[in-house]
């Protein structure tokens, strides 16, 4: 079986650990006090939710698309260059807290900032 970014980031654990740090990231960094404020006061549903969608989206179980059908990007949050920097800025820090290959983790994080990208729906500049 040919190995998905899921297995090679480190399965579950990893997945799990990379949406906490994300959400610690966000709850922390001055850098992200926008993004963060965007958010309800409670993290822990979306940490959850997080994990559950990155699983299905790294070629992992599909436990989020089994369960709901949209991520914020059908909801009408503003987003523009600012958010989905903040947003990545926050993702490469979680990144940086596994133990998987460097070379994996930049691979996963382009992908992640070309679909960050995506969802900006707001003109900046
Ligand atoms: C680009 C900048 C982004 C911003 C500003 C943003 C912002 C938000 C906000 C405000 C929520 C709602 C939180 C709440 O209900 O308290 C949310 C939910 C969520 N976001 Fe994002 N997001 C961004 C990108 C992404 C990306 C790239 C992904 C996937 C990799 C993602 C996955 C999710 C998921 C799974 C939820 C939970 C949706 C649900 O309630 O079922 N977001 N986001």
């Amino acid at each position: 079986m040919m190995s998905t970014p899921y297995e090679l980031l480190g399965g579950e654990p990893a997945i799990r650990r990379l949406a906490k740090e994300f959400y610690d990231a966000m709850d922390e960094l001055p850098e992200a006090e926008h993004i963060r404020k965007m958010h309800g006061q409670s993290l822990v549903d979306i940490k959850e939710k997080l994990f559950e969608y990155l699983s299905g989206w790294l070629g992992g179980p599909a436990l989020y698309f089994d369960k709901y059908n949209t991520i914020c990007l059908t909801k009408p949050y503003a987003i523009g260059r600012a958010e989905s920097e903040q947003w990545m800025l926050c993702m490469e820090k979680a990144m940086q807290q596994l133990d998987a290959e460097e070379k994996i983790k930049a691979g996963v994080l382009e992908a992640m900032r070309s679909l960050a990208q995506f969802m900006e729906n707001q003109k900046t500049d």
